[in-house]
């Protein structure tokens, strides 16, 4: 469990991806989920993509069954998935943009150009009582839309942030934080709460981590990644570690 008030989210996607390479059952995502909420994750989240390239149908049914911490449902605002997501009713619904050929989420979801559609889409989640995520950019624009359609979550997009720090582009990443910190403090100010996450590390973690107005964190490649190299539990522990005395010393 969190020392502080800032929640750790495994994503776990990618142990699917190891699984699907070999067309089997093993690694298995649920084994992975169960021990990550052991070693102090506080939700899992995992996104079922409309190829089913890594997390499968039948991954969360055994997700929203093993769990005992809430299960953040990742998925584009398509009919198809709005179906799955109100037969789970998971805890949250985090609406992420998807587009077939991309390697991962690459960018926020346009909410903006989209106000209408999103708002009819989410309306049904929210009365089945998930809490509505949106997965967007640093950018006013679409958090003001965000906040109309009737979201109770945003998530902010650090993948910009990371790959300018993966670079060596700091300047940019500088940038991007500071925009990170401006606009997880004005959709506070609108009474939205403000996750964050994509392609956090170690190293880039701690900045974000000391957002006051940041509750919980995603975070999934990295920590996969990392279990290879010293296993899942401290892969975790060490992050929740590093997110706990971020927070303990922005409090300060
Ligand atoms: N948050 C959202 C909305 C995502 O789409 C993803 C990637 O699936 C993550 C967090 C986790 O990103 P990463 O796997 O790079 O840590």
């Amino acid at each position: 469990m969190s020392k502080t008030s800032l929640r750790l989210g495994v994503n776990i996607d990618h142990v699917a991806t190891v699984r699907n390479a070999r067309g089997g059952a093993y690694p298995n995502p649920i084994r992975a989920a169960k021990l990550a909420e052991e070693a102090g994750a506080d939700g899992i989240t995992a996104h079922l993509r409309e190829d089913r390239r890594h997390i499968t149908d039948a991954d969360i049914d055994g997700l929203m069954e093993a769990l005992s911490v809430p299960l953040n449902f990742e998925m584009a605002a398509t009919d198809e998935m709005q179906k799955i997501a109100l037969r789970h009713k998971p805890h949250a619904v985090c609406i992420v943009p998807e587009k077939r050929e991309e390697r991962t989420t690459e960018g926020g979801l346009e909410v903006a150009r989209e106000e209408n559609r999103l708002a009819h889409f989410i309306a049904p989640l929210r009365d089945a009582g998930c809490r509505v995520s949106i997965f967007i950019a640093a950018d006013r624009k679409q958090i003001e839309a965000a906040h109309r359609i009737g979201a109770e979550v945003i998530e902010l997009h650090t993948g910009a942030y990371c790959d300018h720090h993966a670079e060596g582009n700091l300047a940019a990443r500088d940038a991007e934080l500071e925009a990170l910190r401006e606009m997880a403090s004005f959709a506070h100010s609108l009474g939205l709460e403000v996750h964050a996450g994509h392609g956090l590390t170690y190293e880039t973690v701690q900045p974000v981590a000391a957002f006051p107005e940041v509750m919980e964190l995603n975070i999934g490649h990295f920590l996969i990644g990392e279990a290879i190299f010293r296993g899942l539990t401290p892969a975790v522990q060490e992050m929740r570690r590093l997110m706990d005395l971020a927070r303990e010393g922005a409090a300060q």
